[in-house]
């Protein structure tokens, strides 16, 4: 969708639509003056309590030539004095929903108007083009009727600083490109997004924005001993790989922060195959490894000055006659040995080498992000991923951007005694312990193989995938994840 500024009175705005704020305690200005120019018509629609200015309401309603826009779309924002900049995001990624309702593809909005903040221009593209997503590549029927957003433009005042504006959109469009980015990979099913797809896309990324980039072969990771992850693609007739991309936003000697995304294309479970019902979802197994892509790009999109290195195992988790087994022993990057209890757990080995290999960077932040355990979801739902780590620092940060963008975190302990429940007889540990406490056991294993680094772990498992529309999240893939990382990296 293309976005512009416009210096006009919304009044006297020509537009197919109009988008106003309303609260639901306090009449602002614009709506006083619409209300007058519709002779009184919105204030009997509160009266009759059609529309309140509830958080997440709309109405839509035609001007019938009395204003300059054809219609006008009341959005909900609630309080006065409670409103934030997550609520505008949401009001504007909720607007959307209503815009397509009526097929309206163009419209101006004095959304951002309602906050007298410098952030409220941001939230409002920012939740108008997180809410405008869909993935309809495998619609085939009714193309020619299928609905496109296509320009927003926002209304500004006289006084307002229309360079500084551009700026904060391109900011805003950048990073939801990398979103979008995510969002389409998780979106993608098992057969289309392989390892050599995710590689691809690496590449791509890489080659537009002349980022450092290298994937490991299986050879390769052969010669490294990379068994972990090798076992857990051997099922698989695709191939596993590490994708490697390296971005330097500033002095090239410094150490960088290293991200790394689980990236199982698929996750049948292997010979400890899953239930069938709802396997399906398991194409969402990279969503770690499509949020550090999605973020490498923003990052490297926004010149961000930072030195971020971004790495993903990618593997297909598969039940076949080479395929891994309960039992088997495995020598992991690191020299730990590793006694596998259940091939369903592969995040966690993925993951250990990758995380091994990323110590050679020597980061300053060791950050992964990994839809690793269904114990996530039971523990938070869908609305925080789990948060772990070994510097409360780090950890707190996090969660601190998580705040400020709204992709919420909730911190779970990872005390030595966790570590009993992942003791194997004949080897180092073994990959799975019991049902209790399993994000954090499985945490706890990760942080074997993180050295001293500053590390966090982020598990994405209930919030990288909705079942149901949120404002500013569509059903199906959310990109949880890119604009969390963004965040983070744009304060240190
Ligand atoms: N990819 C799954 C975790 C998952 C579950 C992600 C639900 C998204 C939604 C992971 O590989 C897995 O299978 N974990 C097991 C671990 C267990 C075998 C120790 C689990 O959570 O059951
Ligand atoms: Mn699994
Ligand atoms: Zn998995």
């Amino acid at each position: 969708m293309k976005i512009e500024t416009r210096i006009a009175d919304p009044l006297k705005y020509p537009t197919p639509a109009l988008i106003i704020g309303c609260f639901e305690d306090s009449e602002n200005e614009l709506f006083i003056n619409c209300d007058a120019m519709l002779g009184g018509y919105l204030r009997r629609i509160i009266a009759g309590k059609e529309f309140c200015g509830k958080v997440n309401s709309s109405r839509l309603i035609d001007t019938l030539g009395k204003l300059q826009a054809e219609r006008l779309l009341l959005v909900g924002l609630g309080k006065k004095s409670e409103l934030n900049v997550e609520q505008l995001r949401q009001a504007a990624g909720g607007s959307m929903q209503a815009l397509k309702v009526a097929r309206i593809s163009s419209f101006a909005s004095a959304l951002h108007l309602s906050w007298m903040a410098k952030t409220a221009l941001e939230a409002v593209c920012e939740g108008t083009l997180l809410g405008s997503y869909a993935f309809e590549q495998y619609k085939t029927k009714d193309r020619a009727e299928r609905f496109n957003f296509e320009e927003m433009t926002l209304l500004q005042p006289k006084e307002t600083d229309g360079k500084a504006d551009i700026a904060r959109i391109e900011r805003t469009k950048t990073i939801c490109e990398g979103v979008r980015l995510a969002r389409d990979l998780v979106s993608q099913p098992g057969n289309v997004v392989t390892t050599g797809y995710l590689a691809d896309t690496a590449m791509e990324i890489a080659a537009r924005h002349s980022l450092g980039c290298r994937i490991y072969e299986q050879s390769e990771l052969e010669k490294l001993g990379m068994n972990a992850l090798l076992a857990v693609g051997k099922g698989a007739a695709e191939p596993p790989r590490l994708i490697v991309l390296e971005y330097n936003g500033c002095d090239t000697k410094g150490r960088p922060v290293v991200l790394v995304g689980k990236g199982i294309t698929f996750d049948s479970g292997g010979i400890s195959i899953k239930p069938g019902a709802g396997m399906e979802e398991m194409k969402t197994d990279m969503a770690g490894g499509a949020a550090v892509l999605g973020a490498m790009a923003a990052v490297a999109g926004l010149k961000l000055p930072v030195n971020l290195v971004a790495i993903v195992p990618t593997a297909e988790n598969m039940p076949d006659g080479k395929a891994y087994r309960p039992g088997d022993v495995l020598t992991s990057l690191s020299g730990t040995t590793i006694e596998i209890t259940n091939t369903d757990a592969e995040g966690r080995l993925i993951l250990c080498d990758a995380l091994h290999f990323a110590q050679k960077y020597k980061p300053t932040a060791l950050i992964d992000l990994a839809t690793l355990t269904g114990a996530c979801v039971v523990a938070l739902g869908h609305e925080a991923s789990g948060l772990m780590g070994n510097d409360q620092r780090l950890v707190d940060a996090l969660k601190a951007a998580g705040e400020r963008c709204g992709e919420r975190l909730w911190q779970l302990p990872l005390w030595d005694e966790y570590g009993e429940a992942m003791k194997s007889d004949i080897a180092d540990l073994k990959n799975a312990g019991s049902r209790d406490g399993g994000s954090i056991t499985a945490g706890w294993f990760l942080k074997q193989f993180v050295g001293k680094n500053r590390w966090a772990h982020l598990d994405i498992a209930g919030t990288a995938w909705s079942d149901k529309h949120r404002p500013y999240s569509p059903k199906g893939a959310t990109g949880v994840g890119v604009r969390l990382l963004i965040e983070y990296l744009s304060v240190i």
